[in-house]
């Protein structure tokens, strides 16, 4: 295995030949192009298997290059920008001219972030300085078939896309583990389109508006009836295993799961606490996840996987609160629970 430096070397060089490479960030690791090329970018669609018309975030090295991609930049894009940056927040804003559409998807908006992850970072800068004074920017949405899981840990992306990608930086288990927060900023309001670490209070906090909250149930904000940007995160059936997933609330659970069983049914369970469901022995296999909103979304998608691996008939996952620190988990396990069992 070659050193870092020389793995960093070996990635730049196939950015800047349209190839992909894999990343890792803070949140979730990404499928990474050169963002300028529009080739390079049809290989990260081709590879997901996502349809084309949805676009993607492109990762920036360092706030200071927002302007060569996003035109008119609101003071409290700025603003978040130099609150979070490097971190877990995407921006969506109005691309300059040159940003290819094939990377917008075909939108004039154009979503950008910093991920705070040591080696992205260290990759985007050297892409940075290879490409200067040209814009330098990696599209990369999540390292996933389109619609599944998102991955983690490199071996995530090996099993997933292994023989479709010219290199994987491997960067460790992601410290966030769920996708950026994304605020958009395209609007006359700015809107949450995807909760994430970054909370609407965070946001609030640094701009002084709270954002609106794009389709959360009962959300006092939600702009019902607004045209919608393509945003495959805000499609329902996001996020899944191909076992069957239900939720079921933490009063009702042990009920559930022994009704499951009792139905003969194979059951693998996700609960919030460390202790084990009542029937934990009858059960295919249980993970008890950290009940902290953080702990608990960093091992989110890698217990998914591992229970999902199982070949239960069903994944019984314990609801979290219904408190807004853990707004975000709760989105991706409601999509998980939407998406359950649809094919690849
Ligand atoms: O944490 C993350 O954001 C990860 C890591 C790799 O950075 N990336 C990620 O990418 O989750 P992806 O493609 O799986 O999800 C990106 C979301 C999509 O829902 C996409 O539609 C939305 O961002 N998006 C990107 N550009 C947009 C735009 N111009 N307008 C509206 N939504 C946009
Ligand atoms: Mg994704």
């Amino acid at each position: 295995m070659a050193s870092t430096p020389e793995r960093l070397q070996q990635a730049v060089r196939c950015l800047l030949a349209g190839e992909l490479v894999a990343l890792p960030t803070e949140t979730v690791y990404g499928l990474g192009a050169d963002a300028a090329n529009p080739e390079a970018v049809a290989r990260i669609y081709a590879a997901k298997g996502r349809p084309a018309d949805h676009p993607l975030i492109v990762h920036l090295a360092a706030a200071e290059h927002l302007a060569q991609w996003a035109a008119d930049v609101p003071t409290a894009a700025h603003a978040l920008a130099a609150a979070f940056w490097p971190g877990p927040l995407t921006l969506i804003l109005k691309k300059q001219d040159w940003v290819p559409l094939a990377v917008t998807g075909g939108q004039d908006t154009v979503g950008l972030r910093v991920p705070n992850h040591p080696l992205a970072l260290e990759l985007l800068a050297a892409f940075a300085a290879a490409r200067a004074p040209a814009p330098a920017g990696v599209a990369a949405p999540s390292a996933n078939r389109f619609g599944r899981i998102s991955p983690t840990t490199a071996a995530h992306v090996r099993e997933e896309l292994g023989g479709q990608v010219a290199l994987i930086l491997d960067g460790g288990p992601c410290e966030v583990g769920i996708e950026s927060t994304i605020v958009d900023f395209s609007r006359a309001a700015p809107e949450i389109l995807r909760p994430g670490a970054i909370t609407a209070d965070d946001i609030a906090r640094v701009t002084g508006i709270p954002p609106r909250l794009r389709g959360g149930a009962g959300e006092a904000h939600a702009s019902v009836g607004e045209p919608a940007p393509r945003v495959p995160g805000a499609l329902a059936a996001h996020y899944a295993p191909r076992t069957p997933l239900r939720l079921a609330a933490a009063a009702g659970f042990d009920a559930e799961l022994a009704r499951l069983l009792r139905a003969g049914r194979r059951v693998a369970a996700l609960v919030v606490s460390g202790d084990a469901p009542r029937d934990a022995g009858s059960c295919a296999g249980w993970h008890a996840a950290p009940a902290d909103p953080a702990g608990y979304a960093r091992q989110l998608y890698a217990s998914l996987r591992a229970l999902d691996a199982l070949g239960a008939d069903f994944i019984l996952v314990e609801a979290p609160p219904e408190t807004p620190t853990w707004r975000a988990v709760a989105d991706r396990l409601r999509r998980a629970a939407a998406g359950a069992g649809m094919p690849a």
